[in-house]
């Protein structure tokens, strides 16, 4: 019998207790990954997620775990997908942005010409945290000219208060902790 999306996430988001700090339960998707028909099914899961929020041009992901699952998200949306990078790692001219994280800064990068002026662009991640990637990340987009048209993440962590950084763009999240 095929698995659906919330199945797979029961059974294979893997809790670790006290990483990456004490306190902390870290959720580990690479059990899920690990597994064709969990990992499919939660792709799935997105992309009718991603085909409800109407035609894209560009699906983003962000380094590097984003990268796992905004590939097959635009490979089955029949669109492009762009690499959202930590600084220093694209090779040609590129976008930057900064943000706040706990203890320091991050700066994640965009090839300048990965989004077009009106470009609309659906942005996915494993989880949404703080926030701080994701509207970092819108940020980038509309710097190129282009519009966000939602975020999709496979976890939120409402706790951390990621929706109101995000701001204005419609979050979809497959599951919470
Ligand atoms: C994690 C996660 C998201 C981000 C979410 O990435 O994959 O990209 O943090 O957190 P936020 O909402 O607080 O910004 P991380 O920076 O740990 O990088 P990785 O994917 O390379 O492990």
């Amino acid at each position: 019998m095929p698995v659906d999306a919330s199945t797979a996430l029961e059974e294979w988001v893997r809790p670790v207790e006290d990483w990456p700090v004490p306190g902390v339960t870290f959720r580990d998707l690479t059990p899920l990954f690990a597994r064709p028909e969990p990992f499919a099914a939660v792709i799935d899961a997105l992309v009718d997620i991603a085909r409800s929020a109407g035609p894209v041009d560009r699906v983003l992901g962000v380094e590097a775990r984003g990268f796992i699952v905004g590939a097959p998200v635009a490979l089955e949306l029949g669109v492009g997908f762009v690499p959202v990078r930590k600084a220093g790692k694209l090779p040609h001219t590129t976008l930057s942005t900064s943000y706040a994280l706990e203890y320091g800064e991050a700066t994640i990068e965009m090839h300048a010409d990965a989004v077009a002026p009106g470009d609309r662009v659906l942005v996915v991640d494993d989880v949404l945290a703080t926030g701080g990637t994701l509207a970092a990340t819108a940020d980038l987009v509309r710097e190129a000219g282009g519009e966000v048209v939602a975020d999709l993440v496979i976890i939120e962590l409402p706790a951390l208060g990621g929706r109101a950084v995000v701001g204005d763009v419609p979050v979809h999240s497959l599951t919470t902790y």
